[in-house]
């Protein structure tokens, strides 16, 4: 069974093993040694387990208490049997910290000219910058086949953790200093990466896609997402940002109508042209609306819910929201506004979104 195992493992190193019933498939150059290491300690314990669970059985038969005035000596001291259970389990444990430990070595230091990705976790998203092409992205992650990647992490507010499963990569990110990890993926494709810490009540959706492509498709497709959005017309705005930003605002506002940790983007343009809102120190938004006031236009009032979220807290709401300033360039930040604007063209009656990004009808 041993050797059968071993020679699968030799054949599958390179394309990586496919979807078992325990575990994802392998789709990184350390998922193979990853999972070595784990089947290693499993297979010394299931064959442990085996013995343990045997041997209590037969001694269970064997030595039973066969008369009630039965007396027994116990041995009290067997030199051989003493050292044979003191130097298997020594070179057991021997061997799962050499295992361990080349493995340990292997994932903390990333290999010469690793490709950066700065990435920040904020409750309850996943922000990707590629600073090599100016290009951020949120909720998705993509990233070249065949070419080691390093990811530069810190959050925003409290202790978050990337798990990618079928990398068999996974760090903490912590608030106020710098986590990293790498790996290489060997195949193409979309694989789950998770927040694996718990941090609030939206943990279970803070997760994101990654989308490993080939080399050359990556290029284009970063140079694409770096400037896309300049070049787009007023109309065309929407599409983009309910696509590429809304990633970014999911997790607390829904596009149905139904209450989350924010209020819906549902019919927010129609409540914040009409001043239909009243916030949590009592003031209402009309009376920040129209000539010589505040804001003037409604416009205003949304940026300024961007850039400095607690100003108004609309009632009903904790005000949980960061601040996106320095996040969204000015064109986003339009994108957005005409997003709320032409909501109804870019999702349906249940909240789904209906269109790409560059604004063809979804299938
Ligand atoms: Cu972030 Cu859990």
């Amino acid at each position: 069974m041993m050797l059968g195992y071993f020679t699968s493992l030799l054949t599958t190193t390179v394309t990586g093993r496919p979807e078992t019933f325990w575990m994802p498939e392998q789709a990184s150059t350390v998922a193979p040694g990853v999972d070595f290491t784990f089947d290693v300690i499993t297979w010394i314990c299931y064959f442990f387990f085996a013995l343990v669970t045997t041997l209590l059985i037969v001694f269970m038969v064997k030595y039973r208490r066969t008369s009630p005035t039965m007396e027994t000596r116990g041995p009290t001291h067997n030199l051989p049997l003493e050292l044979t259970w003191t130097i298997i389990p020594l070179i057991l444990v021997v061997v799962i910290f050499v295992v361990g430990m080349r493995g340990y070595l292997d994932l903390m230091e990333a290999p010469e000219g690793a490709y950066d990705i700065q990435v920040t976790a904020q409750k309850w998203s996943w922000t990707f910058e590629h600073p090599v092409y100016g290009a951020i992205e949120v909720g998705e992650l993509t990233v070249p086949v065949g070419q080691p990647v390093r990811l530069l992490m810190t959050s925003k507010d409290v202790l978050h953790s990337l798990w990618i499963p079928s990398f068999r990569v996974k760090m903490d990110v912590v608030p106020g200093r710098y986590t990293s990890l790498w790996f290489e993926a060997t195949k193409t494709g979309d694989f789950l990466l998770n927040c694996t810490e718990y941090c609030g009540k939206g943990h279970s959706e803070m997760s994101a896609m990654v989308h490993v492509v080939p080399l050359d498709e990556f290029d284009a497709i970063m140079v694409k997402l770096a400037s896309e959005y300049e070049d787009m017309t007023m109309a065309q705005l929407p599409a983009y940002a309910i696509n590429r930003l809304y990633n970014r605002c999911q997790s607390c506002h829904t596009l149905d109508g139904s209450d989350s940790t924010g209020p819906s983007f549902k019919g927010l343009w129609d409540r914040v042209k009409s001043g239909n809102q009243t916030f949590t120190n009592g003031d209402t938004l009309s009376s920040l609306l129209g000539d010589a006031t505040e804001y003037g236009v409604p416009e205003n009032y949304i940026r300024t819910s961007l850039l400095d979220p607690q100003k108004h807290i609309v009632q009903g709401y904790l005000g949980s929201m960061p601040s996106f300033q320095g996040q969204l360039k000015e064109k986003q930040i339009t994108a957005i506004i005409e997003m709320f604007k032409h909501l109804d063209d870019v999702i349906d009656a249940e909240g789904n979104i209906t269109v790409n990004s560059d604004g063809t009808p979804k299938n």
